[in-house]
């Protein structure tokens, strides 16, 4: 069949809707530049190899730096036959400079040249999304520093625990993200390695300097095994997994965010920047915002697991459902991206109600340290948290909050209650007993906001 790069063995056509069915070209152009990046590297150690003169080499480079230009400009046509941007951009250039182009794919194959764009592509992909996720941790981090005198109800189980502050909150989720652009960095050092030069699957009988190539594509080291650089997978399936993880610790932050700014809590309210409103009901204000973050860690994840499904029992070296890797990768990159840059702009613009915050604080939050006050008086914890928890149990019972006993009805539960106990209704006082590494206390608060700005100018 003419036209086609594979075309020599055939007879007749290709079915209509096989054609379709089998072209990536729709969503592959989006490697057009890492694929024209690849190929003027390859030949350049084409020329190396004395496989094209320096002629042609020229030659070569023009047409594709030619090419460049048409997708920069948006005037690259897609013709009918262009099964992927490989084939493509291989069809145009011979459209150019006509027969030397026949020789730049000598010794490589669209096996190793996918895989060459696709690492490329993540690289970039992947430096943009660490920017992305370090100006977000800025944000929270400062966000942290600005409101660190900010008491807030801490919950588990989503029931009120202990009082702590409102950045230490916010700190939680920053330090997740912290690990999350560590483990994004982490995978940067696997994606950055060259399989250019492994061919089809055997490798390449020609001169070809891959350390030549590996310098002119940066990357920092070449693969091991042709088999190995063609077959798999692995660096994808570890980035749709980190976006997945880093979009789960994102949703979990907005799963909080959407409950703080409802009427009920009323701790925060978004920007209108961030939220929609409804057609039928003129008073609403959504959080979609919030909804949409939540809700972007079941599409990643999706993805993640579908493209583990598709790798699960596929037999070694390129079979062609290694195809479905690039919508999954493009889709969890724009996803992220979208999702790290809104939540940058909720968190640069919600607006705290720090007197709601403080008011949720209740005396029942304090029956940890009211048994701490115990602990402090020479009995054992196990012990005082039994007499703090008899405590609670006389204040329910008589329908008044804790911090209104009275010094006898709590000295009927301990002896070792005195006037002082009073000074154990006090959040703020509480809230700094939390002095060690780690803690809500503000000395704490502060050394992690201290700690992440460092750690972000470090990146
Ligand atoms: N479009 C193909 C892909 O994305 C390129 C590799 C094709 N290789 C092949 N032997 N058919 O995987």
């Amino acid at each position: 069949e003419g036209g086609k790069l594979w075309g020599g063995r055939f007879v007749g056509d290709t079915d209509p809707i096989m054609e379709r069915f089998n072209a990536s070209i729709a969503y592959d152009q989006r490697m057009s530049d890492a694929d024209l990046r690849g190929s003027k590297a390859y030949v350049k150690a084409l020329e190396k190899a004395k496989l094209v003169t320096t002629d042609e080499m020229n030659q070569i480079l023009h047409g594709l730096d030619q090419i460049s230009e048409e997708w920069s400009k948006c005037v690259f046509v897609i013709k009918p036959g262009d099964e992927d941007i490989h084939t493509a951009n291989e069809r145009r250039l011979k459209e150019l400079i006509g027969a030397p182009a026949g020789k730049l794919h000598t010794g490589r194959s669209r096996n190793d040249q996918v895989v060459t764009d696709m690492r490329l592509w993540l690289r970039d992909a992947i430096s943009t999304l660490t920017d992305n996720a370090l100006q977000l941790m800025s944000t929270m981090v400062e966000r942290a520093a600005a409101e660190i005198d900010v008491l807030c109800p801490g919950y588990t189980h989503m029931q009120r625990a202990q009082p702590i502050r409102w950045s230490h909150w916010i700190l939680s989720h920053a330090v997740a993200l912290s690990r999350d652009v560590d483990r994004l960095q982490e995978i940067r050092k696997r994606v950055n390695v060259l399989p250019l030069g492994s061919g089809a699957i055997a490798g390449t009988p020609f001169d070809i300097d891959r350390e030549l190539l590996r310098k002119e594509l940066e990357f920092d080291g070449i693969s091991l095994n042709s088999l190995d650089a063609t077959g798999q997978r692995d660096f994808v399936a570890e980035f749709l997994f980190w976006a997945s993880l880093c979009l789960t610790h994102l949703s979990k932050m907005a799963e909080d965010l959407m409950l703080y700014s409802t009427k009920e809590f009323s701790f925060i309210s978004l920007s209108d920047a961030y939220s929609t409103g409804s057609s039928l009901m003129p008073q609403k204000k959504n959080a979609d915002s919030l909804e949409l973050i939540r809700s972007k860690a079941g599409r990643v994840f999706g993805r993640c697991a579908g493209f583990m499904m598709t790798l699960k029992g596929l037999p070694s070296t390129y079979n062609k459902d290694l195809q479905e890797d690039k919508e999954a990768m493009f889709d969890c990159y724009d996803t992220v991206h979208a999702v790290l840059q809104v939540t940058t702009g909720v968190m640069s613009t919600l607006k705290i109600k720090q007197s709601v915050m403080e008011a949720a604080l209740s005396p029942d939050m304090l029956a940890t340290d009211l048994a701490y006050y115990l602990v402090r008086k020479g009995m054992p914890f196990r012990e005082a948290h039994g007499i703090s928890g008899k405590a609670v149990f006389v204040a329910e019972s008589k329908n008044i909050a804790l911090n209104q006993l009275t010094v006898e009805d709590l000295s009927a539960v301990s002896s070792l209650f005195e006037s002082d106990v009073s000074s154990v209704w006090d959040y703020r006082s509480s809230v700094e007993q939390y002095r060690a590494p780690g803690g809500t206390a503000k000395s704490s608060v502060a050394a992690q906001v201290e700690h992440l700005r460092n750690w972000i100018k470090k990146q």
